[in-house]
């Protein structure tokens, strides 16, 4: 029945021992079975209403997970995988259910339509894809996966973590597919080297820890791709930001203002990176380097680079800062720089003090002012030898303006502060807030009152912004009156 990319040697592993072919198995949905006298005295006792039928959906899907599990073999067994790589999707899910109900049959297994969907569909994605993992991978209004072990599944929506009700058959099962992902980019992970980044083929950005390292079971993150990213008018729709905000920001990176985004994990600091970008102009020369490539880019002229790190014998490494350095030599108008985290925040810092002005990145920070610490950390860190006043002026001259993107309570993403760096007075780098979001309470469903406002200092660049043709109205930087 399946030929065409059935294996051409050997018996099939289909073939039903005498013991399993006298089973009948029978799985279909819950039903009450009890018989009708005895319903009515043992409902005060257990009350089988509530239970029994809990129970058996229960049971029913572990023996959907079984029979996928002994299906999934006896598919491997049986199909050609070198020949499955051409196959269309078409033939293929064809070829998977005319499999499945071979082995339905064989083994006198009853199962209701939609039940014998589901279990063509999950085995087709097991088969070519990452098993429990490609529902979440294709749902949309997922933005994060996070696994906990074989059993546990969150997903990120709407800046809230979700468990789902979705799991891996056991360990076994998630590593399995770990490997499946890790070995497509050339990389492998097991006891001796237990943890892995690698970017999934539809550029979701993916890292995993397995045991002994992780306690109870492997630890799978992956930050979906979106393919439309979030632009300046979506976030300006979804609240992120005002429009002020936007032509304000437009000013500061029309006129190569160096900015950092800062902001806690996931807070949104990539996507606002991505969607700062958009107001550089289409002639000017970008080069990007990232560890992972998630930065999208519109203009024309844009050189993308992925750093590397070392492989299994430890060789190989491409440090951000190697990327760095040699970004220096292919004459960028601007660099950006996904997330500045090491020693490369030296040449970062001197490509912002050197004519490379227009330069961006992110730092992992919760504040402006932490952000400066951060990156005088970084430089100590780097093991710079330099009285703290002279790294705070390489800091305070380099850098033109601070970003803040936070991921409040309620799972909003706002740009909290937008604050520009000035100078230094004394030993201290001196700044000042030019907006921030003003919260004033919370909502009985604890949804986050506030509002946006300018603080009422006029920007320290509006000279420079006004000889570069971007002449903002100086009632932008009024302060919004409280309701
Ligand atoms: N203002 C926003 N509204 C709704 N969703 C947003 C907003 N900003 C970002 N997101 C979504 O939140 C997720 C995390 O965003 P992003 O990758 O930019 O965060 P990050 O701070 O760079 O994270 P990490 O620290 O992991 O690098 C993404 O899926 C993104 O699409
Ligand atoms: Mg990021």
């Amino acid at each position: 029945m399946f030929s065409k990319y059935k294996k051409s040697t050997g018996t099939p592993g289909a073939a039903p021992d005498a013991g399993k072919a006298e089973k009948v198995t029978t799985i279909a949905p819950a039903q009450n079975t009890a018989p009708a006298a005895t319903v009515t005295r043992k409902a005060a006792q257990v009350s089988p209403a509530q239970v029994t039928p809990m129970d058996k959906e229960r049971k029913r899907k572990e023996r959907m997970g079984e029979l996928k599990l002994d299906m999934h073999r006896v598919l491997l067994d049986n199909l050609n995988l070198s020949a499955l790589e051409h196959a269309s999707e078409q033939d293929l899910r064809q070829e998977i259910s005319a499999i499945a109900s071979e082995f339905l049959e064989e083994r006198s297994v009853v199962l209701n339509r939609e039940d014998r969907q589901t279990l063509t569909s999950e085995l087709y994605d097991e088969v070519t894809g990452l098993g429990p993992l490609e529902t979440l991978l294709k749902d949309e209004t997922v933005n994060d996966i996070l696994v906990n072990g074989p059993q546990q599944i969150f997903v990120e929506r709407d800046g809230k973590l979700e468990l789902t009700d979705i799991n891996f058959k056991d360990e076994r099962h998630l590593l399995r597919i770990i490997d499946k992902i890790v070995s497509a980019v050339g990389r492998r992970v097991d006891e001796s080297n237990p943890y892995v980044d690698a970017r999934l083929k539809d550029g979701s950005r993916f890292n995993a820890m397995v045991p002994p390292v992780a306690v109870d079971g492997s630890l799978v993150s992956i930050r979906k791709f979106k393919k439309d990213k979030l632009g300046i008018d979506d976030l300006v729709s979804f609240g992120a930001f005002t429009e002020e905000m936007a032509a304000y920001l437009q000013a500061a990176v029309a006129t190569r203002l160096n900015i950092i985004v800062s902001g806690g994990t996931g807070s949104g600091k990539t996507t606002t990176l991505n969607a700062l970008s958009s107001f550089i102009d289409n002639a000017e020369r970008i080069l990007t380097i990232e560890d992972t490539a998630e930065l999208q880019l519109q203009q024309t002229h844009v050189g993308r680079m992925e750093s590397r790190p070392p492989n299994v014998e430890g060789k190989g490494e491409v440090s951000p800062r190697d990327c760095l350095k040699n970004a220096l030599r292919m004459r960028p108008d601007r660099i950006i720089v996904g997330e500045t985290r090491g020693e490369e925040v030296i040449d970062m810092l001197q490509a912002m003090n050197t004519g490379h002005d227009g330069s961006m990145t992110t730092i992992h920070a919760n504040s402006a002012r932490d952000g400066v610490s951060r990156l005088e950390n970084m430089i100590a860190m780097a093991g710079i030898e330099m009285p703290l006043k002279a790294v705070r002026s390489q800091i305070s001259s380099a850098v033109n303006l601070i970003v803040q993107a936070s991921r409040l309570q309620d799972g909003s993403r706002r740009m909290t502060s937008i604050t520009e760096v000035t100078g230094m007075e004394g030993e201290v780098i001196s700044m000042q807030e030019i907006f921030r979001y003003q919260r004033v309470g919370l909502t009985p469903e604890n949804k986050i009152i506030g509002h946006f406002t300018a603080t009422g200092v006029r920007s320290h660049y509006a000279e420079r912004f006004r000889m570069w043709g971007y002449d903002l109205p100086p009632s932008i930087y009024e302060p919004v009156a409280a309701e």
